[in-house]
């Protein structure tokens, strides 16, 4: 068993990827942003957390994922704010990542996986300016957890669809662009959280055929 903190747990992927742990028998810190997602997360069987990742990164201190975070084996950052103002997504979805991290380091937590975005998303459709920079945010976030000495992995799915989980995927370091279900990325995290033969490793993820096992055991290879 192993104790995970997930951020951004009340969300689509991140209510997935609670369930996929608890099923597999880890102890799982669900971290969400608003006090009605309390009780759905500990009737999945997680210890939920209130903590506004933008409040902690506007505050300047660690003290609130600092708190969280020691004696933990691995962090899963799963939140996102694509909906809100840019100004709200470039702390969640950016300053935060770089917070959370640091956390990490400070607590002593070495092990980091950030679902980020796939670089082809959406291009050539003619996509508005906020959603270029939303991209160019969550870019930045990858780029500033690569430069930390934690025990990353960065996965960039797909499309996110909510069709029902399939275990079969498309994994790898420079894949074409597809869908990919909510379900399926949750199952891929759920895995390479517990994979630590997977490390430092950008990974894009769609639909596709592999067992996720056998995806997992393919890039654990490289
Ligand atoms: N949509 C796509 O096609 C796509 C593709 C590739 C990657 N992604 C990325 O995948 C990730 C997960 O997507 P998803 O569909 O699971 O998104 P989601 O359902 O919107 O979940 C994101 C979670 O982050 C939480 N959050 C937002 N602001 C927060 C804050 N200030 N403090 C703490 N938590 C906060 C949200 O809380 P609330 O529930 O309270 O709003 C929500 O529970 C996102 O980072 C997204 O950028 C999305």
């Amino acid at each position: 068993m192993s104790r995970i903190v997930v951020i951004g747990a009340a969300g689509g992927v991140g209510t997935r990827l609670v369930g996929e742990l608890i099923a597999r028998g880890d102890d799982v810190t669900a971290v969400h942003r608003r006090p009605e997602q309390a009780g759905q997360l500990r009737t999945l069987g997680a210890e939920p957390v209130l903590l506004d990742v933008a409040d902690e990164v506007r505050s300047g201190s660690l003290d609130g994922f600092v708190q969280i975070l020691p004696g933990a084996d691995a962090v899963v950052y799963a939140a996102g704010a694509s909906s809100a103002p840019i100004d709200v997504a470039r702390l969640v979805d950016g300053d935060g990542v770089a917070v959370a991290a640091r956390a990490a380091e400070a607590a002593g937590v070495d092990r980091f996986l950030l679902i980020s975005a796939f670089p082809d998303a959406w291009r050539g459709k003619g996509m508005p300016a906020a959603f270029e920079e939303y991209m160019g945010i969550k870019k930045a976030a990858d780029v500033a957890l690569v430069a930390t000495g934690l025990d990353w992995v960065i996965v960039r799915p797909g499309t996110l669809t909510n069709r029902s989980r399939t275990g079969r995927v498309a994994l790898g370091p420079a894949i074409a662009y597809g869908d990919v279900s909510r379900a399926d990325v949750a199952a891929v995290l759920a895995e390479l959280v517990h994979r630590t033969e997977v490390s430092r490793q950008v990974l894009e993820l769609t639909e596709g055929t592999a067992l996720i096992t056998d995806a997992v055991d393919a890039v654990a290879r490289l």
